[in-house]
């Protein structure tokens, strides 16, 4: 039995713990969003968050997660209201799936991005967003990034306000 954190609900599944994170997001918790490419966590169609960090789910056994990880899929970004995250909507404003097939991964490597670093600059996005994606999309992500980076709030701690002069 592995017990998992998934989007905020938690779920004990009976599977092998060698198994992928990938196959049990998929078949055991029914969470279809993330995709299987390459299997070798080398295209990155199959990013989730764990704990924040983006992390390829088709190369990572359930046995090796951090106790009481909170994983987060695509199907988790949106509100509890329905309203998308803001890389979700400039996604949409853009168009910039073709496909569609690797885009889970670039907006879950984006989402990630743009939290940890919202001021992410072109050389930023070419190190962190290294997914994959053979319709050739690249202009739009990185033009999607930049768009939900206008969105994104800065996490940096804010700066004690000067005190009031007499
Ligand atoms: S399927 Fe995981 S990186 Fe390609
Ligand atoms: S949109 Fe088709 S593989 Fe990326």
């Amino acid at each position: 039995m592995v017990r998992l954190t998934v989007n905020g609900t938690v779920h004990n599944v009976e599977v092998d713990p060698e198994t992928p994170l990938l196959w049990v997001l998929r078949e055991q918790v029914g969470l279809t969003g993330t995709k299987y490419g390459c299997g070798i966590a080398q295209c990155g169609a199959c990013t989730v968050h764990i704990d924040g960090q983006a992390t390829r789910s088709c190369s990572l056994p359930v046995a090796g997660l951090p106790a009481n990880a909170k994983i987060t899929t695509i199907e988790g970004l949106a509100k509890k209201n329905g309203e998308l995250h803001p890389v979700q909507k400039a996604w949409l404003e853009l168009d910039v799936p073709q496909c569609g097939y690797c885009q889970t991964g670039m907006i879950m490597a984006t989402v990630a991005l743009l939290d940890q670093n919202p001021k992410a600059t072109d050389d930023d996005i070419d190190s962190a967003i290294t997914n994959i994606c053979r319709c050739g999309t690249y202009n739009r992500v990185r033009a999607g990034i930049k768009l939900a980076a206008q969105a994104t709030p800065d996490k940096a701690p804010a700066k004690t306000p000067a005190k009031n002069r007499a």
